[in-house]
């Protein structure tokens, strides 16, 4: 697998994000879907999807805690693209089960509760969403984190046996920003008011100038740790 990712990435190195989509949506086609958190990075992807084939899944996980304008998004990006975002779930029991014993804002008590929140209400529906696929694509960008910097376009996903595509790797923030303008395209309303990156809403506060684009995520833990488990590396 290692030559064949090596051999992908290779094929694409001059390739641009439209390219390497495009590429991709014909050759895994049925296969291959976007996951989105309805971020502003994620509309870039959704945009350009629609561009080659509406058809193409794009699913986001609904963790029961996200903020309005999170919902309110998936309508807008449904009517603007003339699409259907596929919802997953969380197990109702299973969260039932953990509210009821650990408390409705566990997340705060300690790492363990929030990795066990992210756990059932992100990588359990996550694990149900890649049924059947062998590529994902993300909205993932090397420069939002000390943890995503040794990230490639394409990688192989060993811990969910996938193919994982991040078309905006190399992108700069205003770079996502200013083609979000030129393309009118849909987005979220809080990321003109702080909020660079946006997950659940108890878990992110918008950043203080010259903070870094993460530090509003779980931003009680130390940055080394502030991933969810679904980018594992
Ligand atoms: S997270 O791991 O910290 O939550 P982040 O918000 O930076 O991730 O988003 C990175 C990428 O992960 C997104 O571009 C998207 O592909 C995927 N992702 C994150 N949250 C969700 C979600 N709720 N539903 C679907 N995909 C998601
Ligand atoms: Fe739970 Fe917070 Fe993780 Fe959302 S980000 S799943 S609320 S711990």
């Amino acid at each position: 697998m290692k030559n064949t990712i090596e051999a992908l990435n290779q094929k694409y190195v001059n390739s641009s994000a439209e390219e390497l989509i495009a590429g991709f949506l014909d050759d895994y086609k049925g296969k291959i879907a976007l996951s989105s958190s309805l971020g502003i990075e994620d509309q870039v992807l959704t945009h350009m999807i629609c561009n080659i084939d509406k058809e193409t899944q794009i699913f986001t996980l609904d963790t029961g805690r996200l903020f309005p304008e999170t919902y309110d998004l998936i309508h807008r990006t449904n009517h603007k693209y003339g699409i259907k975002l596929k919802v997953y779930f969380p197990d109702a029991k299973h969260v039932e089960e953990m509210v009821n014993t650990k408390g409705i804002n566990l997340f705060f008590e300690s790492i363990e509760n929030r990795k066990l929140c992210c756990n059932l209400r992100k990588i359990e529906p996550l694990k149900r969403a890649f049924a059947g696929l062998d590529v994902w694509i993300c909205g993932l960008r090397s420069e939002q984190s000390v943890t995503r910097q040794n990230m490639q376009r394409i990688e192989w996903d060993e811990a969910n046996g996938l193919i994982k595509l991040n078309p905006l790797m190399d992108w700069t923030e205003d770079e996502v920003r200013s083609y979000i303008q030129t393309h009118g395209i849909p987005y979220n309303p809080l990321h003109d008011k702080g909020y660079p990156s946006i997950g659940c809403q108890p878990c992110t506060r918008a950043v203080f100038p010259g903070e870094d684009i993460r530090a509003g995520r779980w931003w009680w833990e130390n940055p080394d740790t502030k991933e969810c488990g679904l980018h594992k590396r």
